[in-house]
């Protein structure tokens, strides 16, 4: 322990703590996100599913700028989410509860952003104040999507549905054995 403790100068504590509650909460958003994106993908609802898809990359992207001040900080990097992916099926839902993990993200670093800076650990700050300009990104695409599903309904995702028949109708015959042509 009084290895740890000269290794991790006291003023970092709490920042390692916070970031690596912060990865297992990105982690858990990426585990969601995909769960979303795989269904959305198996109902046909080609827009909202590359969204998931998107932005579980972007989560992950996060990790990896967390992980490398945690690091930097001596601290240990833990993969471990801090929830199992809800299983909801239904795209409103998944919405729903999309905006709420990024209304806590963005609620959770404002916070933490001014916990380091009263730990004199502005680049801690600075990282936790640069990921909320993400998550409120994330909260706005979300919210715009339920806002047309709430605006056009049905034919909203209905229309998802049809343009990807359409692509796969539209698209050229696959020839064995003649990649590319
Ligand atoms: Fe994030
Ligand atoms: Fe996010």
């Amino acid at each position: 322990m009084l290895k740890q403790a000269v290794k991790e100068p006291l003023m970092y504590e709490k920042s390692i703590e916070l970031l690596k509650q912060a990865v297992a909460d990105e982690l858990s958003g990426v585990h969601q996100y995909m769960y979303f994106h795989f269904h959305c993908d198996d109902q046909g609802l080609d827009l909202i599913s590359n969204l998931f898809r998107r932005t579980a990359i972007e989560e992950m992207m996060h990790i990896e700028r967390i992980a490398e001040r945690i690091l930097f900080l001596k601290g240990e990097v833990e993969l471990k989410p801090s929830h199992e992916p809800a299983k909801i099926l239904d795209v409103r839902e998944m919405l729903a509860v999309a905006c709420r993990l990024e209304l806590q993200s963005i609620q959770d670093y404002n916070q933490w952003a001014n916990v380091c800076a009263s730990h004199s650990d502005s680049v801690t700050r600075k990282l936790f104040e640069d990921l909320v300009v993400d998550e409120e990104r994330h909260f706005r695409q979300y919210d715009d999507e339920q806002g047309n599903i709430g605006r056009y309904g049905e034919s909203y995702l209905a229309q998802q549905s049809m343009e990807r028949s359409r692509n796969v109708a539209a698209a050229a015959p696959v020839r064995q054995g003649k990649p590319g042509a």
